[in-house]
């Protein structure tokens, strides 16, 4: 028995959810209000018979105990499993002493920060050197709340003054070098990293201090200064101000990035809950992730110059490339729309006035900033009008122009259906003909890889392994993570949502695919990729993984999309499949207690689960005719 299994026979699902839900027994189960969501009518309903839980209101997502913590206290898939395991008193497999060595290291480190960040905040509230740095603040209208709130600091100007502190605490010098917070000489010797600095100590998601940020109190350089990278400090990925932010995030349903701590501070200090920062470093698709475990909805609050609203096409990549040092959390128009894709998120720009940075926005009139926030852009749309803001759209020049520079951002968007959208748009801002402009799109957009040697072999090519459909749909994506685009358009061709978390139904599954969605190679999944989900859990998964391998090899490559397409409409009926048992108990429940109200809504879900599976019953008698035809010949576009 695996672990997970152990950890579901002993754990009680309705005694663990009801730590954090009131629940009300009715019939055999258990209904609530959802956690994950605000709402009025309880559409939160735990079944203790199958040990899962399932909102059948606006979020729509369910699971059992594992996909329960991890979404309720913002755990990933090992974290959930130890956290589990230690309340079923199940002792997990020894970590190796490679493995232990590791976590100590990071453990001691975080100590570490912990120990500073107290250090340099005690500075900035009681010392007399301190007080430049609280005129500083005040000068710039923070409050004491803000700064207990975010236990901002100062570092004193001198060279020795955080070692000495801290190894009068018992720390070795090394382990401060380690911690970033000492810097070492070439000729030996250390000394301090942050000196005369004001200090904003960075948190991670579960609030632990992983690095900091300095700025200087005058106009001297560099203005700011961070950790360097540490065992635990990754600036690909880290959110300014994410701990205080995630649970306003989930609850709005919206996140916003910003460009600097000041920023930060500056919102949450007026209320505005939901907003962090990517410190100084282009926006990566690992803080879009991150914030995909709270929402789909992020905002880019982006300088109206920084962004180009001048810009041209080359104009934004160049400016990426030259102020790399500097500050422009935008990549490319091209990453942005690719991240919306691979993520599935709903991106959207919020511009800034010319020269004001959020801060000085929030400050000088909040209700200006929300109406920017309520404006802002979906992510194409704001390229369309920042690309074109310096053409004449009435002279043929600069028509051609537009076409010419918004074509290659319409040919990147993932989703049929919005790409359609964008040529309507752009056929509208040029006043052209809109079949003139899509034929013109086409040519530009990536040829298909086609494969001129068909191969003989089965349409629905299950290799001779007992996966089940789950299964096999999540190796073909670790196998080729680019499947997943080709599949999401298949599944749109169809009228068919894109493949989402969702979709799956193990934690781990769902950890993976979430993985999968922000792969920007194409490069199957490694051993390293895999170990977090198999050694603490299914060592079987790794195996099988494996043995997968070996026989995809004998698998005609043109039908994989097909494949894969048909495997996620079986998954999503499977899944519709199991929300019809749930829903027939509930309306069951629900008539026996003569409650009518909530038998006319489980009777209207379950209607609406009928009308869902058969329009994938249809979709699946047409994917068969797609692949019969993209085997005969390709499809035409
Ligand atoms: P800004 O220059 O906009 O700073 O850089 P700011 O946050 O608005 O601060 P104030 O208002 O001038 O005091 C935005 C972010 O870029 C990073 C910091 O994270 C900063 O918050 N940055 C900037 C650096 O890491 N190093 C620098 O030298 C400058
Ligand atoms: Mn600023």
């Amino acid at each position: 028995m695996t672990v997970v299994d152990q950890i579901k026979e002993r754990v009680d699902i309705v005694e663990l959810v009801s730590q954090y839900v009131p629940l009300r027994k009715v019939g055999r189960n258990y209904q609530g209000l959802c956690p994950f969501h605000i709402e009025k009518t309880p559409s939160f309903v735990v079944f203790p018979d199958s040990q899962s839980w399932h909102c059948f209101g606006a979020c729509g997502t369910g699971g059992d105990v594992l996909s329960f913590v991890m979404r309720r206290e913002n755990l990933t898939f090992p974290e959930a499993l130890q956290r589990l395991a230690q309340r079923a008193g199940i002792s997990l497999r020894p970590p190796s002493e490679r493995e232990a060595a590791a976590d100590r290291a990071k453990q001691l480190v975080l100590e570490i920060n912990e120990a500073a960040a107290a250090y340099f905040h005690r500075l900035l509230l009681e010392s007399s050197e301190g007080e430049r740095a609280r005129a500083y603040l005040a000068r710039r209208g923070i409050s004491q709340q803000t700064i207990q709130a975010f236990q901002l600091g100062y570092a004193l100007d001198d060279w020795h003054a955080t070692e000495q502190h801290l190894t009068s605490r018992g720390y070795q010098a090394a382990d401060l070098v380690a911690a970033g917070l000492l810097i070492e000489r070439d000729t030996g010797g250390n000394y301090d990293r942050f000196r005369g600095r004001l200090i904003f100590p960075i948190r991670d998601m579960r609030g632990r201090v992983i690095g900091f940020g300095g700025r200087v109190l005058d106009d001297s350089l560099p203005k700011y200064l961070n950790s360097p990278q540490t065992v635990v400090f990754d600036k690909s990925s880290l959110l300014y101000g994410i701990d205080l932010a995630r649970d306003a995030i989930r609850e709005q349903g919206l996140a916003i990035i910003v460009e600097g701590y000041m920023d930060v501070l500056m919102a949450h200090q007026y209320g505005l809950k939901n907003v962090v920062a990517s410190l100084g470093t282009a926006l990566t698709a690992e803080h879009l992730s991150v914030l995909k475990r709270l929402t789909k909805r992020i905002a880019l609050a982006l300088d109206a110059d920084a962004a180009g609203d001048k810009g041209t096409l080359r104009g934004l990549e160049t400016a990426q490339q030259v102020m790399d040092s500097h500050v422009i959390p935008i990549p490319t128009w091209k990453g942005l729309v690719q991240y919306e894709t691979q993520l599935d998120a709903e991106l959207r720009i919020i511009t800034l006035p010319p020269g004001k940075d959020p801060d000085e926005v929030i400050r000088e009139d909040r209700v200006a900033w929300e109406r920017l926030v309520q404006e802002a852009l979906p992510v194409v749309a704001y390229y369309f009008r920042a690309m074109t803001a310096d053409l004449d759209l009435q002279s043929p020049k600069g028509k051609a122009e537009a076409v010419n520079r918004l074509q290659p951002v319409i040919a990147a968007i993932g989703n049929p259906a919005e790409r359609a959208h964008y040529i309507q748009e752009l056929a509208r801002l040029v006043k052209v003909d809109e079949r003139t402009l899509a034929a013109t799109i086409h040519k530009t957009e990536r040829p298909r890889a086609t494969s001129p040697a068909r191969k003989e072999g089965r349409f629905s090519g299950f290799p001779g392994l007992n996966l089940g459909v789950e299964k096999y749909l999540l190796f073909l994506l670790m196998h080729r993570p680019s499947l997943l685009h080709t599949t999401d358009s298949v599944l749109a061709r169809l009228a068919l949502e894109p493949l989402q978390r969702a979709d799956f139904g193990p934690p781990e599954y769902q950890e993976i695919f979430a993985l999968l969605a922000t792969r920007t190679t194409d490069e199957s999944f490694s051993i390293a990729d895999m170990q977090a989900y198999t050694e603490s859990s299914e060592g079987d998964l790794y195996r099988e993984w494996q043995e997968f391998q070996a026989h995809i090899a004998m698998l005609p490559e043109p039908n994989l999309p097909i494949d894969a397409s048909r495997c996620a409409i079986l998954l999503r009926k499977l899944r519709l499949e199991e929300r019809l048992v749930e829903l027939r108990y509930l309306s069951e429940d629900a008539q026996r207690d003569g409650d009518a109200e909530a038998t006319t809504r489980w009777m209207s879900l379950i209607t609406h689960c009928i009308q869902q599976r058969a329009r994938l019953d249809d979709a699946l008698s047409k994917l068969t005719l797609l692949g019969y035809r993209q085997r005969e010949a390709p499809v035409p576009p």
